[in-house]
């Protein structure tokens, strides 16, 4: 399955200036408020979003979910394994990739929200169109990266640059199709 012409798919993700979206502990209390603020606006202003089942379990684990601004997200997570799930009104299990898209079929953007090996798997199967990184002021040398090791490289074309915070810029770009 690749995206289709109509649809967008989007990863959004905050990340130091090396690449990291969290420390080796998955900590991420590094991340801003306003950065939180801007992550949460764009899953609800699109009503959905993907994560990776360490990110769904860390998520549930620190009752992210008990959170307005997650509560109502229709929300995939990326597994193996069949896990049950908090909140089986707006979260599903999606067994590839592609079933999370097919399982979100009527968003006109999809949302990937990370974790990185769950980032990788879109980005090698060619199902990413767009990518909106949030940085943030720090850098750790050891942790999560934005994109697990795995087999793939596409060219960017940049869309915007916009300045959220004294020290804080996103990036947005778009994956260039040959
Ligand atoms: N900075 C940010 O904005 C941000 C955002 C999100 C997450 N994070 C952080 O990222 C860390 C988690 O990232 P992670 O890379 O360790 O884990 P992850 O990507 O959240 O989850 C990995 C799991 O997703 C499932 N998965 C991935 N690709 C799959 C595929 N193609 N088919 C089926 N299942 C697939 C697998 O689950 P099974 O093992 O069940 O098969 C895999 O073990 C946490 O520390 C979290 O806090 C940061």
């Amino acid at each position: 399955m690749t995206a289709g012409a109509n649809r967008v798919v989007a990863i959004y993700i905050a990340i130091t200036p090396n690449g990291m979206i969290a420390k080796r502990d998955d900590n991420t209390t590094w991340i801003s408020e306003i950065e939180w603020g801007m992550f949460s606006r764009f899953v609800n202003d699109h009503g959905n979003m993907v994560i990776g089942k360490r990110t769904y379990e860390i998520l549930v684990a620190n009752d992210e979910f008990k959170r307005p601004e997650l509560g109502s997200i229709r929300t995939v997570v990326l597994s193996d394994t069949r896990i049950d799930v908090h909140d089986p009104t707006h979260v599903s299990i999606a067994y590839s990739p592609g079933e999370a898209l097919s399982q979100l079929e009527e968003f006109a953007t999809v949302v990937i929200a990370g974790g990185g090996n769950m980032n990788s798997s879109f980005m090698r199967e060619g199902l990413v169109d767009e990518l909106f990184l949030d940085i943030e002021p720090i850098v750790f040398g050891s942790g999560i990266r934005v994109f697990d090791d795995a087999d793939f490289e596409v060219n960017l074309e940049l869309v915007d640059v916009h300045r959220y915070a004294q020290n804080g810029v996103q990036l947005h770009y778009r994956v260039k199709r040959t």
